[in-house]
């Protein structure tokens, strides 16, 4: 008799023997006292041994980005580990590219550490900060889609318009560990004591289904950042940005900051993709930015505009009106960069647009979570 078991289930058993092994681990083997080392030295830290490389950082205050919390699916707390820490793991090799390999990147949250261990990170983690918040707002601007502002209590945060926060979601109901979870941030730079973020519902979703089911104002919240690498460059190269949904955020962001810091001259593209009216906003917002910058033009879209639903902007699937855009009115003869926000089918998609479009892929940016 052959038995089938669904890929899902095969997760979960896999989820719940690695965390049986784990436990059997913590209780058979006593791995003592280590030295951990980051940066030939620059830091050296005494630690129980027997916890991740990852929590073990975050137990001193070193938080290297974690979108998944690590559960080890987004790839995102990448380490060079310079001593032996054992072989790769079937859940790092999927994230690793050749060049990872040859220089000994690890997945922070996979390796344990069991004796001295030596690390290089990137001396930027060092400025990264837990906050903790309380929520000052939250504004449904679409059936599907808060924005939720929480204030930092007196603390401030410095960051480059286009990066993320990670917001800790502490146990409650049946999900009994916390979970972090990445948002790029719509505040901008100059506003240093809140954060704003857009967090869409995604069904089955840990973090936004507690944010859209149980959070409230003045709930208290920690954040820890600012990641990433998505930021604008210091030039005057056209922008070509494409968004959906809650990819809108980082724009928000960029957009303000560059009319407060009067980067007016630069000729900026934003391309916003919904299903439906019900699915777009802050139009009122945008096309206010148009009238104080007299080079940022905003091209909202609807793929599936419903029968009798005002609707005059344009229509059709985003790749589509960028790729008419592209050619008719920013045209094919001048440098463009491309700034993609959005979920990773439309990431490719847009991707392939630009390509075919002259745009170089070393001149595309976007963060990947
Ligand atoms: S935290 Fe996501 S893979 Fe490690």
């Amino acid at each position: 008799m052959m038995i089938i078991i669904a890929p899902g289930a095969v997760a979960l058993i896999a989820a719940i023997l690695a965390a049986a092994i784990s436990i059997v681990d913590k209780v058979v083997n006593n791995y003592g006292e280590v030295e951990l080392d980051i940066n030939d030295g620059k830091k050296k830290i005494k630690l129980d041994g027997g916890e991740s490389l990852l929590s073990s950082l975050a137990g001193q205050e070193i938080f290297v980005p974690s979108a998944c919390g690590g559960r080890g699916t987004c790839g995102a707390c990448k380490c060079q580990v310079t001593s032996d820490v054992g072989p790769y793991l079937p859940t790092e090799t999927p994230f690793m590219t050749k060049e990872n390999l040859a220089d000994n990147i690890r997945l922070a949250c996979q390796v344990k550490i069991k004796s001295d261990i030596s690390i290089k990170i990137p001396d930027e983690l060092f400025n990264i900060k837990k906050y903790d918040s309380i929520v000052k707002s939250i504004v449904d601007v679409t059936h599907d889609i808060k924005e939720v502002t929480f204030d930092l209590q007196g603390e401030e945060i410095n960051f480059e318009a286009g990066k993320y926060v990670q917001l800790v979601v502490p146990p409650h109901g049946k999900i009994k560990g916390s979970t972090q979870r990445a948002y790029s941030m719509a505040s901008k730079p100059g506003e240093k004591d809140i954060v704003r973020l857009l967090i869409r519902l995604v069904p089955g979703g840990i973090a936004t289904t507690w944010v859209h089911t149980e959070l409230k104002e003045g709930d208290r919240v920690e954040l820890v950042g600012p990641f990433g690498d998505f930021f604008r460059t210091p030039t005057d190269t056209t922008m070509v940005c494409v968004a959906g949904g809650s990819g809108m955020a980082p724009f928000m962001s960029i957009l303000f900051d560059m009319l407060d810091t009067g980067e007016l001259d630069r000729e900026v593209w934003y391309f916003f993709g919904a299903r439906t009216v019900k699915d777009m906003f802050y139009l009122d917002e945008l096309r206010e930015l148009e009238k104080k910058m007299p080079n940022f033009h905003f091209v909202p879209a609807l793929s599936e505009p419903e029968e009798g639903t005002p609707w005059d902007g344009a229509t059709g699937l985003i790749t589509d009106v960028l790729d008419k855009y592209l050619k008719e009115e920013i045209g094919t003869d001048k440098k463009r960069e491309g700034y993609l926000c959005g979920s990773p089918g439309m990431i490719n998609a847009c991707n392939n647009v630009f390509t075919a479009n002259k745009v170089s892929l070393d001149d595309i940016f976007y963060d990947k979570f």
